[in-house]
């Protein structure tokens, strides 16, 4: 055959193509109905990331972005004017896309439709639109969690009663970090991938593929504030990690941010249940669920602390767990130290 034309073989170029969306396709090594799909799905959230984004940067000069809204949640929390203006993204980037029949949020008490996608769209999305909200008016880093779940049934009657199933009916799951750089994580099942904004080109860019965290890591993540409220057995944990050498601790307030740190470097996050919320503060099917379906893949671990968190399966939208997830070994660590106390008998 004669000589053709010879693309550029320029990494960079190949590089600044690595779009979301071409990354879902070569994953699933697929161009079919479903990967297309979720291609798509993909996409759309990276619009809802940007979004954010802009409006986070600009948060101490718009109107409309800062404090609280005077309202409170579902979750009975303060709900700040960026919460609102977050979660609305989510529904926005969703219309007209025939994807997306439902959303479930932190910031909404029941499951919300979008009419034109349903019944066509057969997924449904779990999101916290801002995670860490309370570092909003201090500039520090927040984020927001997505879960993408299949729609089973019609679900006619609109209660969501579906979704109150374990993390394995997860299709996705991913967060994005709105730090020095935005940055999306997600995972189809195929291992945990990173894309950085590239603000010049308003495209989310590969930046870190198949992520694995380390069976041990220095930093552990906990509020040694609720210390006075916690069971002996986590009390336990952090006077050994107060007596031995090696140990950091690393806490933003903001769980998409310490979970990104373990994730990078490894350790252990833990949100364990206190005398005022036992179950913990937070919300499995749209926090801690997808976290633990990363960590999964990730090659890492996440627990109720006695139970697998992706074995949980929740009797309300807004249930809420006790959280241990990081490195295998650094969760197993908490695990046999409430195991300890349990085997006493306290
Ligand atoms: P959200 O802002 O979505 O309510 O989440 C806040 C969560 C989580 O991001 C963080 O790890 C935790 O609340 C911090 O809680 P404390 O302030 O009690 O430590
Ligand atoms: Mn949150
Ligand atoms: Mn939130």
């Amino acid at each position: 055959m004669a000589e053709g034309y010879q693309p550029t073989k320029a990494a960079a170029l190949d590089r600044d193509c690595t779009t979301l969306s071409r990354h879902v396709l070569q994953q699933l090594q697929s161009f079919g109905q479903e990967a297309q799909d979720l291609s798509a799905l993909m996409n759309r959230i990276a619009l809802a990331g940007k979004l954010v984004a802009r409006h986070l940067s600009r948060a101490g000069l718009v109107e409309d972005a800062l404090v609280f809204t005077g309202r409170t949640n579902v979750q009975g929390e303060s709900v700040k004017r960026m919460d609102i203006y977050a979660n609305d993204v989510f529904i926005s980037v969703f219309k007209q896309s025939g994807l997306v029949c439902r959303l479930a949020s932190e910031e909404m008490d029941d499951v919300y439709y979008i009419p034109e996608n349903c019944p066509i769209g057969r997924y449904t999305l779990l999101y916290d639109p801002i995670d860490g909200s309370s570092n909003v008016d201090i500039n520090l880093n927040v984020g927001s969690i997505f879960a993408i779940r299949q729609q089973v049934g019609d679900d006619a009657n609109q209660t969501g009663d579906d979704l109150l199933s374990n993390g394995r009916d997860q299709l996705a799951a991913g967060y994005i970090l709105y730090g020095p750089s935005t940055v999306l994580v997600y995972s189809i099942g195929h291992g945990v991938h990173a894309f950085t904004l590239d603000p010049s080109l308003g495209e989310f860019i590969l930046s870190a593929e198949n992520i694995r965290l380390p069976n041990h890591g220095p930093n552990y993540s906990v509020n040694e504030g609720n210390y006075w409220q916690w069971d002996d057995s986590l009390r336990d944990y952090i006077r050994y990690v107060h007596r031995h050498e090696g140990y950091s601790s690393r806490y933003s307030g903001a769980l998409v941010g310490d979970f990104h740190r373990i994730l990078m470097q490894g350790g252990v996050f833990l949100y364990p249940g206190t005398t005022k919320q036992p179950d913990g503060k937070l919300r499995l099917l749209y926090e801690s669920a997808p976290l633990a379906y990363l960590i999964e893949q990730a090659g890492g671990k996440a627990s109720t602390g006695t139970q697998p968190i992706l074995d949980v399966v929740p009797d309300k939208l807004h249930y809420r767990t006790p959280l241990v997830i990081g490195s295998t070994e650094d969760v197993n660590l908490v695990e046999s130290f409430i195991q300890e106390r349990i085997k006493e008998g306290v």
